[in-house]
């Protein structure tokens, strides 16, 4: 063996190494490949030109030959690993999402202040054991009203004033002037221990005003078990209301008719403008009214078959954009339905 021998092969395998270390992607490597051991390559031509040598000289130089093409195989193989693993890594860098990218522009949206307060009131209800009940917001006369103890024609239907819709027998359909309609409901469908909130949007024929909006929302609270009392009606509400206002914000119940309960209540909550002192918003007497409550009228079991020997309950139905209103001091409801974007934005 000659050393000029050995210097063609290792000089071959040299130049190859330096060759692959140039390149960066698959492609390159591919072309590398055919010109360092393709049909045109030094080395294939090194092994044509074995045909002219005397058969010893052609074995030795051929078995370097075959070793160096081994070595630069290897190398490419190797080569390919590295650049293969490489582009993957920058492919995926540059598919990477920045998901806590604030970007300049547009501000993100937020849900509405009704829908938040109905989803905190919720939480609160929710963490008291209620579970959460809908219905819906076109009623018959029979839910919104004589299942609940009103028949045709009684005076109490001037409690609210209703918006009729024209389908079927006059004055039979109707979008639900409260939430209340939803207790006959969820006592059709489940019977007692029922302890559920209900709430949703309600339309009475109002003139809109810094405390009425036509198209408002209620929460509605039922209660049917056995041996329920006033005292557990006043104990939920006061809790709620300490949850919800604040430990300082306190509930009061005042003598009033619903004719689904009885006794009923009107329940009112210490101003959360001067925390009882007595402001222009409460008209000075340290009170707002939230909404109604009382004990389920017998009449109103009976309507949905339950035997009120067994069992008695307690309702409550308030403001959910009252609340609102109290909590965040609003003082003109209509803002809530005016799309006012400098209200709308403020979180
Ligand atoms: N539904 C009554 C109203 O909207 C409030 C109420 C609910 C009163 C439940 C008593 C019991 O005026």
């Amino acid at each position: 063996m000659t050393s000029a021998d050995t210097d063609v092969a290792t000089r071959l395998v040299d130049e190859a190494r330096t060759r692959l270390e140039r390149c960066a992607t698959l492609d390159e490597l591919r072309s590398a490949e055919a010109e360092l051991v393709g049909k045109r390559s030094a080395l294939a031509t090194a092994h044509r030109a074995l045909g002219g040598l005397p058969p010893d000289e052609r074995r030795r130089q051929g078995q370097l030959l075959h070793q160096a093409r081994s070595t630069v195989e290897a190398l490419v193989a190797e080569r390919r690993q590295t650049v293969a693993r490489a582009e993957r890594q920058r492919w995926l860098e540059a598919d990477r999402l920045d998901l806590t990218e604030v970007l300049p522009g547009p501000r993100r949206g937020h849900l509405h202040l009704v829908q938040r307060t109905r989803d905190e009131l919720e939480d609160v209800f929710v963490g008291m054991g209620f579970v959460v009940a809908e219905g819906p917001e076109v009623e018959t006369d029979w839910y919104n009203f004589e299942a609940l103890n009103i028949p045709p024609a009684h005076p109490a239907r001037g409690m609210w004033d209703t918006f009729y819709l024209q389908i079927g027998e006059p004055e039979t359909v109707l979008l639900r002037t409260h939430t209340s309609p939803v207790q006959i409901r969820v006592l059709q469908e489940k019977r007692p221990p029922v302890y559920a909130v209900m709430p949703g949007r309600c339309y009475r024929r109002d003139t809109p005003d810094a405390r009425h909006i036509p198209v408002f929302h209620q929460i509605e609270g039922l209660v049917v078990d056995h041996g329920i009392t006033f005292a557990h009606l006043a104990g939920t509400i006061e809790t709620f209301t300490t949850a919800y206002f604040g430990p300082d914000i306190h509930s009061r119940l005042r003598p009033a008719y619903f004719p689904f309960t009885e006794p009923s209540a009107e329940l009112e909550i210490t101003c959360t403008i001067c925390h009882g002192a007595g402001c222009r918003t409460c008209s000075q007497t340290g009170w707002i009214e939230l909404g109604g409550c009382g004990m389920v009228d017998p009449a109103v079991l009976g309507a949905v078959g339950l035997d009120d020997e067994e069992w008695t309950g307690f309702a409550f139905g308030f403001g959910i954009d009252r609340c609102a209103q109290m909590r965040h001091e609003i003082p003109d409801m209509r803002i809530l339905l005016d799309n006012d974007v400098r209200f709308l934005r403020q979180v």
